[in-house]
């Protein structure tokens, strides 16, 4: 069954497909024992048949054919070969009919591409090459066809039919089996195909768009979970309207439809016309979500809307773009999320995981660049870098043409490719003629891989009011870029008097006074910036809403760093300044801990670090935010040699330390912030949830029994699952006698919701306890651990992956648990294997021990028989 041919797929052997299809009409007969697919394909060919005929070639693998027959006449066996994943016709016709019977298990389907069963129903996901395990298909984004499907099941057990588009036609059949034909009127590749079949409730609500038409919205959820789709069918209508208002994007079919299934490798596709989700980004209620879990799924149902547009109308020509549709999408949806939630906030989020997750990307054995060069397994590049980075890049294109330009280079991109399949150079190219800039040096960003690191200094002469900024940027080698060049950066920056006052930022020889913040752009590999006019030294605001996805090195002092948060005008630079503060505090205990130094409170820190906690500060997300040390992976970021241990024990003190000092501050916060009103989701109280919980959690690292029964009243009388998660995080990490009664009761409670039963696996994985391990261990065992199902296997090994001081434990029992448990999955899911060794994969980064035991681990997946090619490509490239 599984594909183990390792080849290199290179982005400059791309070549237009031979043959397109004009339509495709595909019949399943969807089965409890096997299921049949017939499929008719109108092809031609698009290439000069002058020069020679060229083969037929289709994907296809994981399927029995039955039946292959052209024009109507069935192909005798020398006239077609097959061979592991292809079909090859040598000799075909201009313009001919192909039509194809496979059969398929999708119950065995444990791999969850193409078309698999979860709980009970038939679902598909093809993004990226799913659709070849259905049937022989030219399996490419650029090849883009006219989709009729017709859906036979019985009609008790599978009520609901789902495909692409609009309903045709519909029947009975005599056997107890009822159909449904749909049809698309898009031209789509096949990757957004879809087809859903199963007795499901549906809500529904309708749009009306901003032309007048009238959309019918339906969300398909399993019966059980019926009250659970509010809140992301409110979201569709607001991500609807506003990507009507932000970007002039109207829907286009009569009816837009969201399925939820339990079993998905990742988050949700964008299908046209008929998403499918990851349960965990639809069901919601107060009871069973967190606040933060409401925002994630506004956030995922906001982008497969948007990609209807940016994906769906205007799709990429070959992987390599993926980044078109979704580093272009992910800033749509952080758009959306922004105008519905704080900026600010959001912003502050957004750097988080960027600074985490793709960083370490960028500094790792996988690095590659937002459009890589090659790949074997496509699904691999789903990556941070392809989504995140990629959406920083076009949030770089909208500072550099301002908001005005941007949007005329959008709306030249939307109407130039409408309907096809293009590149990111196509996009570069809308955005370059809409605003008449030379972006030749901004295409870099798309082909060298690595986090550029400015670093800057600053003088200032008295006697004439200059201030002058010196900027020197580089670039780290990367595998295959051991040199970079200057990248094109847009350096946002404001100045601030000693009083904390914005100043305005003059360029020497400017007329005065300039604006109060303002562009640099950043060309080469050192510049110098003079700023006029100024009575005394200013404070430098750099990287203002951080303008671009680097590291920036500038030698701030801590009382510069405390102006910085009091006054600072941008959250992001505010919020900023704080971290820094933050991470030189706590990298020099860390210092002290790996000399066996007693480690010592820092005052001045704690005295910052009270004046933001009382200050009153009205945005209590921001604060909440602001108040948040840095985290341990990202501190890790900032370590040469990484030490979790050390980052752990230092990170703690400091918690421990404010904890102490701050004792009533935090629980006068906690009060001021608590409501006796019940929870409302959309109550505009999310930011004081977090800053309470954010309290109660420094709080309860005093192992106080007082702390502690607050923190077990709040468990037991919460109404909501964003306070109760806010105590139980706490307990679960607590070493007190209440800890397991209430984590039973917890599990007691919820055993029949799957996505809360995650959040407990979830819980007790990351704990900080000694004990975690063999928790993590035991828990394998537990009845509801499920390994096929990738929520509640990420739940648990995910979760523990990312605990850093238990999954870096010394001895490499934490490797050893992940291995063990991904040996177990690879054969199941290869797909969700290779995306949970990454943790593994930046053994570089660590002392010796570590590293070596790192490298066994890996190599203990390596010695495997025949490595799936997902797996077997993360391995080899880390190794
Ligand atoms: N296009 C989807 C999204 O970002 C992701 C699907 C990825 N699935 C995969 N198996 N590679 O919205
Ligand atoms: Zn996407």
């Amino acid at each position: 069954m599984t594909e183990t041919a390792h080849t290199t797929i290179h982005r400059h052997d791309y070549r237009p497909p031979d043959y397109t299809v004009e339509s495709v009409d595909l019949r399943f007969e969807l089965g409890e024992d096997t299921t049949l697919v017939r499929s008719r394909l109108a092809l031609r060919a698009a290439y000069d048949r002058s020069g020679g005929e060229r083969p037929l070639v289709l994907d296809g693998h994981r399927f029995v054919l039955r039946s292959l027959s052209l024009d109507g006449t069935p192909l005798a066996p020398e006239a077609f070969q097959v061979s592991a994943e292809t079909l090859v016709v040598p000799s075909v016709p201009a313009s001919f009919t192909l039509e194809v019977e496979t059969e398929l298990r999708p119950q065995d389907n444990t791999f969850l591409e193409g078309l698999y069963r979860s709980n009970g129903m038939f679902c598909t996901q093809c993004e990226a090459q799913g659709f070849r395990s259905i049937t022989y298909y030219p399996d490419r984004p650029d090849v883009l066809s006219i989709f009729t499907v017709t859906v036979v099941a019985d009609r008790e057990r599978y009520p609901v039919l789902l495909s692409n588009g609009n309903p045709l036609d519909r029947g009975e059949l005599p056997d107890g089996r009822h159909f449904i034909t749909w049809h698309d009127p898009f031209r789509k590749p096949s990757y957004l195909f879809a087809l859903v079949a199963g007795r499901l409730a549906c809500i529904e609500d309708s749009f009306t768009t901003c032309s007048g038409r009238e959309v019918s919205l339906r969300l398909y959820l399993q019966e059980a979970n019926r009250n659970k789709g509010g809140h992301a069918l409110r979201s569709l209508k607001k991500a609807m309207r506003w990507d009507e208002e932000t970007f002039g994007r109207e829907y286009d079919l009569d009816c837009y439809m969201i399925v939820a299934v339990d079993d998905f490798n990742m988050g949700a596709m964008e299908n046209k016309g008929l998403n499918i989700f990851n349960s965990c980004y639809v069901l919601a209620t107060p009871e069973t979500a967190t606040d933060t879990d409401y925002q994630a799924i506004e956030e995922v149902i906001g982008h497969e809307y948007f990609h209807n547009w940016s994906g769906n109308r205007v799709t990429c020509r070959d992987w390599f773009q993926l980044s078109l549709k979704e580093g272009l999408t992910i800033f749509r949806d952080q758009e959306f999320s922004a105008d519905m939630e704080s900026r600010g906030v959001k912003r502050i989020a957004d750097v988080r995981y960027l600074r985490t997750a793709q960083f370490a990307e960028d500094g790792g054995p996988l690095a590659h660049p937002v459009r890589p060069e090659s790949y074997m397994e496509i699904n691999n590049f789903y990556t941070a870098t392809v989504y995140n980075k990629g959406g920083e890049l076009i949030r770089m294109l909208r500072t550099l043409l301002g908001a005005e330009r941007f949007r005329k280079g959008m709306d030249l991109y939307f109407e130039r490719h409408d309907g096809q399949a293009v590149t990111i150079e196509d996009f570069v190219q809308a955005m370059a003629d809409a605003s008449n800039m030379d972006l030749g040096q901004f295409r870099l960003w798309y082909s060298q891989a690595g986090t550029p690191l400015m670093e800057a200094s600053s003088s200032f002469e008295a006697a004439d009011g200059v201030f002058t900024l010196t900027v020197r940027q580089s670039c780290p080698p990367t595998p295959g870029q051991p040199d970079k060049q200057p990248f094109h950066i847009p350096l946002v920056v404001g100045l601030l008097d000693r009083a904390g006052r914005e100043l305005p930022v003059t360029l020497f020889g400017e007329p005065a006074p300039g604006p109060t913040t303002r562009i640099l752009e950043v060309n080469r590999a050192e510049q110098t910036f003079h700023f006029s006019g100024l009575d005394s030294e200013p404070v430098p605001a750099l990287l203002r809403g951080y303008s671009a996805p680097v590291k920036l090195d500038y030698p701030y002092r801590p009382d510069d760093l405390v102006l910085l948060m009091a006054h600072e005008t941008d959250p992001f630079c505010r919020w900023e300044a704080g971290q820094q503060l933050a991470a030189q505090v706590i990298l020099s205990l860390v210092a002290d801990q790996q000399a066996g130094r007693e480690l010592k409170p820092d005052q001045a820190f704690v005295a910052a670090y009270r004046a933001a906690l009382t200050s009153g500060e009205p945005d209590r997300a921001f604060l909440a935010e602001a108040l948040t040390l840095p985290s341990e992976k990202y501190l890790a970021e900032l370590m040469p040699v990484i030490d979790p241990e050390a980052i752990h024990i230092a990170r703690r003190f400091m918690i421990h330390t404010l904890a102490t000092q701050l004792r009533s501050d935090f629980l006068a916060v906690r009060e001021a912030c608590r409501s006796a009103l019940p929870y409302g989701v959309d109550d505009g109280r999310s930011g004081e949830r977090r800053l309470a919980n954010l309290c109660l959690a420094y709080l309860m690292s005093l192992e106080e029994q007082a702390i502690t029964e607050l923190c077990i009243q709040q468990y037991r009388t919460s109404d909501n699952m964003t306070d109760t998660m806010g105590a139980l995080g706490p307990l679960a990490s607590c070493d007190c006698p209440e800890r397991s009664q209430v984590l039973e009761d917890f599990y007691r409670h919820w055993q029949g919701d799957r996505l809360v039963v995650d959040k407990w696996f979830s819980l007790r994985a990351l704990s900080d306890l000694p004990g975690t391990l063999d928790d993590a261990r035991a828990l394998i065992g537990h009845p509801a651990f499920e390994l096929a199902n990738p929520n509640r296997f990420r739940a648990l090994v995910g979760a523990f992956s990312q605990n850093q001081p238990h999954f870096h434990a010394p001895d490499g029992a934490g490797y050893r648990f992940l291995v063990d448990q991904l040996l177990r999955l690879i054969p199941l899911n290869p797909q969700v294997s290779a995306r949970l060794l990454a943790p593994l994969t930046t053994w570089r980064r660590f002392e010796p021990g570590r590293q070596a035991l790192m490298q066994q681990e890996l190599r203990r997946i390596q010695a495997l028989p025949q490595l799936p090619r997902d797996v077997y490509e993360v391995v080899e490239k880390s190794l």
